[in-house]
């Protein structure tokens, strides 16, 4: 009897594990406007970009890498959520269309978020441990942030 239970339960843990890999969220990434990335709209230093690329680029970018694990779910609905969510804080592919105001709250959050360690999200981190963000990352990203402002408080742009 014990055992017929069992196998029931079993049965249907197997049964929801498969049937909610039918809810899928739509991971295509929007597209991506020519001229509108930050690394297009001001010159970034190599290693900047390399950080941005590396650490944030997957929730804050139109252009997300989506390794295999992010189409299971129910891990799959987190990720979703994580890149929308993210997208709509911070958006580097959308930046040009960004006000002088939004750039200058967005730079000064990213150093705040960076030196907190909330960023990347620690979940993240467990899957890209290269996305790590250090002492001397974060100093550098934080100079930029402020070289950025600087120039942007400044010029034109
Ligand atoms: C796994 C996805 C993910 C990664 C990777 C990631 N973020 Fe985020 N980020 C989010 C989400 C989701 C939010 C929304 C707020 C929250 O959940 O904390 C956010 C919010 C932010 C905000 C806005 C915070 C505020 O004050 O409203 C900034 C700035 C930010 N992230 C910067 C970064 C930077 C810089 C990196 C890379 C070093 C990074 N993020 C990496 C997902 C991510």
């Amino acid at each position: 009897m014990a055992k017929t239970v069992l196998k029931i339960f079993a049965l249907l843990v197997v049964l929801v594990i498969v049937g909610i890999q039918f809810w899928r969220p739509d991971f295509s990434n929007p597209p991506v406007t020519a001229g509108h990335r930050i690394g297009e709209v001001h010159v970034l230093p190599e290693n900047v970009e390399r950080v941005l690329k590396t650490s944030c680029a997957d929730c804050h970018s139109n252009e997300s890498r989506y390794p295999w694990y992010s189409n299971i779910a129910p891990l799959s609905w987190g990720i979703h959520d994580h890149i929308r969510v993210g997208r709509d804080e911070l958006n580097f592919s959308e930046w040009k269309e960004y006000s002088k105001r939004k750039r200058l709250r967005k730079l000064e959050e990213i150093c705040e978020e960076v030196e907190s360690g909330n960023m990347p999200h620690y979940q993240y981190l467990w899957l890209h441990p290269e996305a790590e963000m250090d002492e001397s990352k974060t100093k550098m990203l934080c100079q930029w942030t402020e070289e950025l402002s600087e120039e942007i408080e400044g010029g034109s742009k």
